[in-house]
């Protein structure tokens, strides 16, 4: 071999080594991502009852949704809202102040109704679809 042959198999020799590296670590950051993206969806397949108690409704209206001392049952949903309504109220209840239910509940419970804006409307969509479900028995 010559010098130069030398050299050309010392740098196709590094080149084959770095090319490794770079496959081995690309993996490596592909799974991350995978990870992450499955991980941001999750939310979005969780069932109304799964996001109700997630965000906490439960804590005010009760672990079995049938009410406390601090905010009403929701087994009677069906009667008063339809799905729109519903999700509009849970985007701005305080838009109800006023009616003849709402001014009753305000000294019948301990707490207020908090406004849920900041949830993504589809995830109130699917939190609707749950409540007008419910059997009020
Ligand atoms: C801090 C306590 C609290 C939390 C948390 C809470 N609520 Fe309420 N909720 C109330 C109170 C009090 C009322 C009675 C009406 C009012 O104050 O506006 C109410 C009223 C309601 C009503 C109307 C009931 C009716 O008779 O028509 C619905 C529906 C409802 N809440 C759903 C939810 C959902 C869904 C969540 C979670 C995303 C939730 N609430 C979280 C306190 C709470």
């Amino acid at each position: 071999m010559t010098n130069a042959q030398k050299w050309v198999t010392a740098f196709l020799g590094i080149f084959i080594v770095l090319f490794f590296i770079g496959r081995f670590t690309k993996e490596e950051v592909d799974y991350t991502e995978e990870h992450n993206s499955y991980e941001s969806q999750e939310p979005v397949q969780l069932d109304g009852l799964a996001l109700i108690n997630k965000i906490g409704c439960v804590s005010c209206h009760g672990s079995d949704l049938k009410g406390t001392g601090l905010a009403p049952g929701l087994y009677s949903a069906k009667e008063y809202w339809s799905r729109e309504k519903l999700i509009g109220y849970l985007r701005n209840p305080s838009s109800y102040n006023g009616d003849d239910r709402f001014e009753a509940y305000k000294t019948q419970y301990k707490s207020l109704m908090p406004s849920y804006s900041n949830i993504d409307v589809d995830q109130l969509g699917i939190i609707a679809d749950y409540l007008l479900s419910l059997e009020n028995k």
